[in-house]
């Protein structure tokens, strides 16, 4: 089993939130792809004899290219790697950039999942985070893409939002679910250092909410999901009908994942790679350099992999098992693992069934205090 992902790193505006790579500048797009493709070629070995199960193309923004350049990824892809048996394959696209035809090609590519950024249905925030599409064309878009016959569609809203009141929340969440989506993705508003909202927050012209907030958000969160009939399976995802995200999910299970493109990770068990994030610099390294340059890696450790492990797992709804924990990790880190999970046990914060331990979801907000207290530091790593 393992996952390929592809990052499109361009963007039609600067979310003021938004920390993930990108340009704005299309200058170099050509080059780019034949950097992605280059990239491919040099790596074909990567996850030789896995299965691939899922194919996602991230961003920035994957909608800014055509639907013909898109297709000359996916063959790039089915050149060096067996895609015909994917059970996921994932697009992230922006609400503003979903015309009808386009639509209707990305199916025709073989796309059968869609994951739309809507982030809010309130054109007041929309605005505060800088997006290009209003709460209208988000709608009509969601409505476009069942049209021509997607079945699996997650769109991704922020909570958390300074002056996002209960009322405009529980109503964006609604409206959401009013749309026979299969899933949603909803997190909670962060800031990062180098963002907009980030600089904003050094001079002093902005200010992150309180936890009540955040809590009450939260809250409203887990009933609208939950009598809307979603299951909430991690902290920040909600799927219909077993719907859950394949390919994200393997990444919290530690399953071997191929990254392709400027800041893209790969991870094949023992170590893990990240790509370099400036546009100009990865395409030099993969045209002109066979990809030297253009990366960095590092071997995980036992206690590093442990720790990765119980953090991703702990935020989702089918927790951590011993037995499993033990198979993979060696009985020392199992016992460190039960031992310090234990008052969380007896508090009541973490439900204990059958040898598996898992965070109530309604406390999935609290989590980090919990899995801090069962990283595992090894002196001799
Ligand atoms: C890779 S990003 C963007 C995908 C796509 N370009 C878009 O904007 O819709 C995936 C999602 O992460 C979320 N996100 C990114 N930065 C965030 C932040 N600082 N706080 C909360 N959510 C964030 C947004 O909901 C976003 O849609
Ligand atoms: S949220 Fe999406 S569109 Fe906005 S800057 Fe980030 S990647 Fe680009």
């Amino acid at each position: 089993m393992a996952g390929i992902y592809i990052h499109i790193p361009f963007c039609g505006q600067l979310c003021t939130y938004c920390d993930f790579h990108f340009s704005m500048s299309l200058r170099r797009k050509d080059e780019m792809i034949d950097a992605l493709l280059a990239e491919m070629e040099q790596r074909k070995e990567y996850l030789s004899n896995k299965k691939i199960d899922t194919l996602y193309i991230g961003g920035g923004t994957p909608s800014l290219l055509s639907v013909k350049e898109l297709g000359s990824l996916v063959s790039g892809v089915s050149k060096y790697w067996d895609i015909s048996n994917l059970k996921e394959f994932t697009i992230e696209t922006n609400p503003e950039d979903l015309s009808e035809e386009y639509l209707k090609d990305l199916l025709s590519l073989g796309v059968n999942r869609l994951s739309i950024g809507v982030q809010s249905f309130v054109d007041e925030y929309l605005k505060f985070m800088n997006r290009r599409h209003d709460a209208e064309r988000a709608l009509r878009c969601v409505k476009d893409a069942q049209k021509v016959g997607f079945k699996n569609i997650s769109i991704d809203l922020i909570y958390g939002i300074p002056k996002l009141t209960d009322e405009q929340w529980r109503e964006t969440l609604k409206k959401a679910l009013s749309l026979n989506i299969q899933h949603l993705s909803a997190y909670h508003l962060t800031i990062e250092p180098k963002t907009v909202l980030g600089l904003r927050q050094r001079k002093g012209l902005f200010k992150q909410v309180d936890e009540n907030i955040s809590q009450s958000h939260y809250d409203i969160l887990e009933k609208e999901t939950h009598d809307a009939g979603f299951e909430h399976y991690e902290i920040s995802n909600f799927s219909k009908n077993g719907l859950r995200a394949i390919h994200n999910g393997n990444y919290w299970k530690g399953i071997d994942y191929l990254g392709i493109g400027p800041s893209a990770h790969s991870f094949d068990g023992k170590s893990r790679r990240w790509n370099i994030a400036n546009n100009t610099r990865y395409i030099e390294a993969m045209l002109n350099n066979g990809g030297e340059g253009g990366f960095e890696g590092e071997n995980l450790t036992l206690s590093d992999h442990y720790n990765e492990y119980i953090m991703t797992m702990l935020r989702t709804i089918d927790g951590v098992s011993y037995d499993n924990l033990k198979e993979r990790f060696g009985e020392v880190y199992a016992e460190y693992f039960l031992k310090n999970i234990e008052p969380f046990v007896s508090k009541g914060t973490i439900i204990e069934k059958d040898n598996n331990f898992s965070i109530k979801t309604a406390d999935f907000l609290i989590s980090d205090s919990v899995i801090s207290n069962l990283f595992y530091i090894n002196e001799n790593d």
